[in-house]
């Protein structure tokens, strides 16, 4: 159980609290490189401030203050130059380091003033990896981008999915350290939602959380498995600092501002051995829905059922009412972990798993269970034939809403044809 006052340290983003500092320390994705192909500019919000994100004529990316500082026009209908993005208001025009470097009437007529060096505007860095787009929005210098070596992984076809989830960011994370709740939500209720049945699986019997420089790792064993199995000799990844990684996919949760995430899926799949070399020519972005058009919260699939859970416990959820039990010790190790780097950076220092020397930021491998399933070459049959691993090659069992051009790139890399059964989708050979 937590104060309200260090609730409030966990939950609160914006650019002068205490976690708001420690989270601008880290590159966040916040879109994926294929949305740019029909669009030019897109309005964002991260960590409470609002913000343009915009890909130039030259196909540089970057990210501005939302609001021209002119007189205040909205940048996200700004055009595109060269270098950089124009108002649309009155034409002043802004550099990738948010300099100003036009503005028309005043060059044109008093080009003496030389006005626009006084006029700057906020301005990020963006850089593109794995299909996403990442922003860094701290102090100098700027740290690398982790370069996960999943990034790497060659004959995959990914595709990347967002979702915004009206609610903190925090307890969206907390998820990914609660191995618990799979056996629960996604197991039980998720089956009773599907079929209807009263059917229970198997239960958990130990936990292990283990800290490491990316993060923690969570281990489990449940009934129907033993201390060889790697969910307890591997474990997955709470990734830090607000990641989540299970092998072929990776989730962040990305704080839009105090009540509000945009959830980021990362999704690998690997092309059985007939569909061999494959490249992708470029990694598809969707959007995934969190209500059904009635409004009523889309319960059928994983993500889906995690969301609804995190909004249910509250915009905010009050860690001042809860009561932690056994099966939290993982969320109160990461909570401290969280309480200390706030510290340390509000003392000027430099938190956790920030990323400085390029040569240890090369294909960086976390840990994986079972990750040989994930990379490994197989054909269609072994891979049809496989009792968990053809689920991995349904057209999407994380998420509801995959757009059917989506499906239909996928059934054509893996050449595989994706067919409905006991509510979830599963893949044929075409
Ligand atoms: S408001 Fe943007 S140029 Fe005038
Ligand atoms: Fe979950």
């Amino acid at each position: 159980m937590l104060t309200a006052e260090q609730n409030d340290r966990l939950v609160r983003v914006g650019p002068g609290t205490p976690m708001g500092q420690l989270l601008r320390r880290y590159w966040m994705p916040i879109a994926g490189v294929s949305e740019f192909d029909t669009l030019s500019t897109k309005a964002v919000r991260l960590m409470g401030e609002d913000l343009v994100l915009y890909k130039d004529l030259s196909g540089q990316f970057g990210l501005v203050q939302r609001q021209c500082p002119h007189r205040r026009a909205d940048l996200s209908h700004g055009m595109v130059e060269t270098e950089g993005l124009r108002c649309n208001y009155h034409g002043w025009q802004f550099n990738h380091q948010g300099a100003c470097v036009h503005q028309p009437f005043e060059d044109t007529a008093h080009p003496e003033r030389n006005a626009k060096a006084r006029v700057q505007l906020t301005a990020y860095p963006v850089q593109a990896k794995g299909g996403l787009l990442w922003v860094y929005m701290g102090p100098q210098p700027v740290p690398l981008l982790p370069d996960w070596e999943a990034f790497s992984w060659d004959n995959g076809f990914t595709q990347v999915v967002l979702s915004e989830v009206p609610c903190n960011w925090f307890q969206c994370q907390e998820n990914s350290i609660d191995p618990v709740h799979f056996e629960w939500m996604h197991e039980n209720w998720g089956n009773r939602q599907r079929t209807g049945e009263v059917r229970f699986g198997a239960t958990h019997l130990k936990l292990d959380f283990k800290e490491f420089e990316h993060g923690f790792t969570y281990h489990r064993i449940k009934q129907d498995t033993s201390e060889v199995d790697q969910a307890w000799t591997v474990g997955r990844v709470c990734l830090w600092p607000n990641g989540f990684f299970l092998g072929e996919h990776f989730e962040w949760r990305v704080p839009i501002d105090d009540e509000n995430t945009l959830s980021v899926t990362w999704k690998y799949t690997r092309v059985p051995r007939e569909r061999e070399p494959y490249v992708q020519a470029s990694i598809p972005t969707w959007w995934g829905p969190v209500q059904d058009a009635q409004g009523r919260w889309i319960d059928t699939h994983v993500m889906n059922q995690d969301f609804l859970a995190w909004v249910g416990q509250g915009r905010i959820a009050d860690r001042s009412l809860e009561h932690l039990s056994a099966s939290d010790r993982g969320i109160v190790a990461m909570r401290r972990r969280f309480f200390e780097e706030m510290d340390i950076v509000a003392q000027g220092g430099e938190p956790k798993a920030v990323f400085r020397d390029p040569s240890r930021n090369v294909r960086v491998p976390l840990p994986m269970v079972y990750g040989d399933q994930i990379t490994q070459s197989r054909t269609c049959d072994e891979i049809l034939a496989h009792p968990t691993l053809k689920l991995f090659y349904s057209a999407y069992i994380f998420q509801a809403g995959q757009p059917t051009a989506v499906r239909d790139m996928v059934s054509h890399a893996l050449g595989m044809e994706m067919n409905e059964f006991d509510g979830v989708v599963i893949p044929r050979k075409a």
